[in-house]
Parts: C-alpha cells; sequence; structure tokens
C-alpha cells in the first residue's frame, strides 16, 4: 500500500508535438512530482476527438505523446501512464457526472465559449460541451488529491471540485476532492509573436510555437525572430516588455536559474545575444528528447506494450471507484460485479 499523495493529470495528443507551454506548464513540473507522489498520467485522445481529428493522425499523434512524455522524463515504471480509451471507466463515469451538471454551468465554462465561438454553433459538438465533464471524470477515478495543469485548466478542477462535493452530498462520501496545483510563474507561456496569447498546440499560426520535436535549427530561427520591443534591456516587466518577460521565464524554467541572474547576465547587452544564449538552451534540452521521441517510435511494439501494461493498472483502481459511485446511485452493477 502507498502512502504517497496521489496525483493526476494528462495532455491531449492533439498535435504532432507538444509544445514548449506543455512542457515548461506541465511536464517539467510533473517530472519532479512524480518522485514524491503516487502519479497517474493520461493521454487524453477522448478529449482530442471533441474537435475533428484525423483517424490515422490520431492514433499516430497518441504514440507521439506518450514517446514524449517518456522522453522528457515521465517513468513509465513509477509512474501510471496510459491512454486514456483504454480504461473504459473514463468513459462511464462521465455519463454519471454529465446527469449531476448544470447546462448552466457547464456553459460558464470559458475554454468552451471560446472554442464554441471560433467553430461555430453548427460545428460544437455535443463532446466539446461535456469536456470539463469527462476531465472531471479522469480526476475523481483515481482518488485524486492533486492536479498539476496550467492556469488555463484552474476553471475545470474547479468544476470538477464542485461535482465531487455535489455527489457526495447527494449520494454519500464517494470521491475524493481534489486540488489544483498551478506554479504561478509558469504557468503560461505565451506564444513568441504574440507575446499576450497563450501558446497553444491549437495556435493558428506556427511562428510564434516552440514544437518540442522541432528541428533545432527551426527552434533557434523561432526564438531569434521572438517578438520583443523597441526599448531594449533584458529586464523581466510583464507589463511592458510582455515578449521579454516571456523568454526570461522560458530561460529561468528550463535552467533552473532565477530570473534576476538572467538579468544581471544579460545586463548591457543585445536581445541578439539573449536570444541565442537561450537558443541554445532551449536545443540542448529539446535536441536529446527529439532524438529519444524518434528511437521509441521506431520500436511502437514496445511502446505499446508499456501503455498496455499501465492501462491495466490504471483500470483497477478506477473500476473500484467507478463500481463505488454505481453502487451508490443505485445502478445495479455496482452491486453484482
Ligand atoms: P492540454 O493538452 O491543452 O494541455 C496540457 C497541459 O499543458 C498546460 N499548458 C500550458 N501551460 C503553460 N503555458 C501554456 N501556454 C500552456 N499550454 C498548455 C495545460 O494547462 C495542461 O496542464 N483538459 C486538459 C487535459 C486533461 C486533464 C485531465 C488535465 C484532460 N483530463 C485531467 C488534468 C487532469 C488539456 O486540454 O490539456
Amino acid at each position: 500500500m502507498t502512502t504517497k499523495t496521489r496525483l493526476y493529470s494528462g495532455m491531449q495528443p492533439s498535435a504532432e508535438s507538444l509544445q514548449i507551454g506543455n512542457y515548461i506548464g506541465a511536464l517539467l513540473n510533473w517530472k519532479a512530482l512524480q518522485e514524491t507522489h503516487d502519479a497517474f498520467f493520461s493521454i487524453v485522445d477522448l478529449h482530442a476527438l471533441t474537435v475533428p481529428q484525423d483517424p490515422a493522425l490520431l492514433a499516430a499523434n497518441t504514440r507521439r505523446t506518450a514517446a514524449q512524455y517518456i522522453a522528457a522524463g515521465i517513468d513509465p515504471a513509477s509512474s501510471t501512464l496510459y491512454v486514456q480509451s483504454h480504461v473504459p471507466a473514463h468513459a462511464e463515469l462521465a455519463w454519471l457526472l454529465n446527469t449531476i451538471t448544470g447546462f448552466g454551468e457547464a456553459s460558464r465554462m470559458t475554454q468552451f465559449k471560446d472554442k464554441s465561438a471560433r467553430h461555430g454553433a453548427e460545428a460544437t459538438t455535443v463532446g466539446l460541451f461535456a469536456y470539463p465533464v469527462l476531465m472531471a471524470a479522469d480526476i475523481l477515478l483515481y482518488d485524486t488529491e492533486i492536479v498539476p495543469v496550467g492556469e488555463d485548466q484552474r476553471q475545470h478542477v474547479e468544476l470538477t471540485r464542485d461535482l465531487a462535493t455535489r455527489f457526495n452530498a447527494r449520494f454519500g462520501e464517494t470521491f475524493v476532492v481534489p486540488e489544483a496545483s498551478i506554479v504561478r510563474e509558469t504557468a503560461k507561456i505565451y506564444d513568441l509573436q504574440n507575446p499576450t496569447a497563450k501558446m497553444s498546440k491549437s495556435a493558428e499560426s506556427h511562428a510564434g510555437v516552440l514544437w518540442m520535436l522541432d528541428e533545432p535549427s527551426v527552434t533557434a530561427k523561432k526564438i531569434m525572430r521572438a517578438v520583443t520591443d523597441a526599448e531594449g534591456g533584458v529586464v523581466f516587466d510583464r507589463e511592458n516588455k510582455p515578449g521579454v518577460a516571456n523568454l526570461l521565464t522560458i530561460y529561468s524554467s528550463i535552467t533552473g536559474r532565477t530570473i534576476a541572474s538572467l538579468e544581471d547576465e544579460y545586463a548591457g547587452r543585445g536581445y541578439g545575444d539573449f536570444k541565442k544564449g537561450l537558443a541554445e538552451v532551449v536545443t540542448g534540452t529539446f535536441g536529446p528528447v527529439r532524438q529519444r521521441v524518434i528511437e521509441m517510435l521506431d520500436d511502437p511494439a514496445e511502446l505499446d506494450r508499456t501503455l498496455a501494461a499501465n492501462a491495466d493498472r490504471a483500470a483497477a483502481v478506477a473500476g473500484e471507484t467507478l463500481a463505488r459511485a454505481y453502487d451508490r446511485v443505485g445502478l445495479l452493477r455496482g452491486r453484482t460485479r
């Protein structure tokens, strides 16, 4: 029996590569937390389906995302790293939670509002609307105490807390009420071309998105072209120098150095020098990760075996929680299986 605190998080396999915001806002954090927590990390392929996906690409991107988790330092022997759809309990619990979620409550989710405004009413699916409820099911199935995410997921974790509390009040103590864990400094990495907008896998232009699997020369070029300001000076000022502040955040999180020490190092030097230093640091980190991903994808059978074994581990925990929830609401299956 483990006495470690239970932790859960996930990412969508919605692009061929993760972007550096996923790495800094999530993976780096996960990597550190997995040492001291009982960690579950999923690749949420059911969530990815809430917007149109090419089937062959979705399958490929699911493996690529798993390989990136491992190459970036998630250890599938000590953490449970699995694919969401391999554990049917997620879809099953999501249905139960749908029945206690208010229409108005789900309509207030800002990510839903943004995405549905982008797609238009006809192209917006019920799946997209129910996305946060499926996310709540992910978290609650594992008696999760801590959910490490970026700022954009805070509202979804709040909804999860509300649903857990509501279910417990209505049907008796069933779910652990989780807490979001958000590292303030790195909770939001911005687009290099538009440093007031979040860097995102679904950005319309890729010029300001640093992909983990980009060729090092492409990464370096994107950094050299990052938007800064006319003022000069490598100083952290989020309000007036959002471009430089973002680059400093990236530099600091990847190297573990403080912003102040970076400001000192680059005092009196131009943006060109600073960007060159950053490009070296980023390509130095992602170069080996990229190499490792390429190697892993060369042997997909081995990767698939790892994912299958981890899904079994996840299903054992999730199955117990689902049975408990079914029993509480009066579904016979909870009592007979
Ligand atoms: P997703 O795939 O959009 O993003 C994965 C993680 O990366 C963080 N992130 C960022 N952090 C800082 N700066 C950025 N620019 C940036 N972009 C993304 C996200 O906050 C997230 O932590 N709904 C989730 C996936 C999910 C999940 C879950 C998470 C499904 N079920 C259960 C936690 C627990 C999502 O779309 O993440």
